[in-house]
């Protein structure tokens, strides 16, 4: 191991990564150290498993050079690089574990820009649009089947053309398609909505032609974004997918779990249509939450 007064390490090929990590021996940080230390080992394996070329190499720069040149306040290429190869996905399944039946988290996404207005029970969050009319009910309850009275239920989706009200600033009140609705004292929670729509992710960069190049489309399956917060549970992000969407089977960032695909259920009923307060037939999700107590 390389000392303070100790001699520049040499380089050889054979030992390359354990040279590198040696370098990290008087970092302050322990985790830190950890990290870089496989960090490089396992870019050295990658760089020898796959020979890689000078003219690689220089590719490779070029393509995370653009990568960041195409980030900016409203786009963030290196987030969007990471979804594509599951990165995202698997740092938030590490974070958060299955298991005692709690809900199966995903990644928050890109596009819970601004905060969600407070809405009562039952309100819908179609500020504009059109759309097939829906109703969404649910329940949130802690591993012990105990109701979770007074969490906060963030929703949002895009529209039914596959946009976010963030994406079309000017044309449709930024609130679209968002809220935040309490749960009661027995956990429940209801609003109106559309069933929203799949949409791509943006395509136009690095990462668009990275997924051109590989033979993948851009899109994600249609999915309703869910974040349940309150005191004394652990905050809980997910997404409900919609079963009859395109995509369920090739999400460009990995997202769907299984027990996150959920039914809508076809309901042409006009008396529970009015009693819903939405036209008849409409679209009936209900998606039961379950959260851990902190
Ligand atoms: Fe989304």
């Amino acid at each position: 191991m390389t000392g303070p007064a100790g001699p520049p390490a040499r380089f050889e090929e054979e030992r390359s990564a354990e040279i590198v990590a040696a370098s990290f021996a008087r970092t302050a940080d322990p985790r830190l150290r950890e990290v870089l230390t496989a960090l490089v080992g396992h870019l050295h394996a990658f760089v020898k498993d796959v020979g890689l070329t000078p003219e690689e190499w220089a590719r490779g720069i070029r393509f995370l050079t653009e990568t960041g040149q195409t980030c900016d306040d409203t786009r963030q290429e290196f987030i969007l690089l990471s979804d594509v190869l599951g990165v995202s996905m698997l740092v938030d399944a590490l974070a958060h574990p299955a298991g005692d039946g709690v809900t199966e988290s995903t990644v928050e996404g890109p596009f819970h820009l601004v905060a969600s207005p407070a809405r009562e029970p039952g309100d819908s969050i179609v500020e504009a649009g059109d759309g097939e009319p829906c109703l969404v009910t649910g329940r949130v309850l802690d591993t012990a089947g105990v109701p979770v009275a007074g969490a906060a239920v963030d929703v949002w989706q895009a529209d039914a053309d596959g946009f976010y009200d963030v994406q079309r600033p000017g044309e449709v009140p930024r609130d679209n398609l968002r809220g935040v609705f309490p749960t009661d004292a027995e956990g429940r929670f209801r609003f109106r909505t559309i069933v929203p729509r799949w949409y791509p992710i943006p395509d136009d960069g690095p990462v668009g032609r990275l997924l051109a190049a590989t033979g993948r489309h851009p899109n994600r399956p249609a999915h309703l974004h869910v974040e349940v917060t309150g005191p004394g549970i652990r905050t809980l992000t997910t997404h409900v997918f919609v079963s009859d969407s395109p995509y369920l089977d090739s999400d460009a960032v990995f997202g769907v779990r299984a027990r996150l695909v959920r039914d809508f259920v076809r309901v042409d009923d006009p008396a529970r249509a009015a009693e819903a307060g939405l036209p008849s037939p409409f679209r009936w999700l209900d998606f039961p939450v379950t959260v851990r107590r902190t």
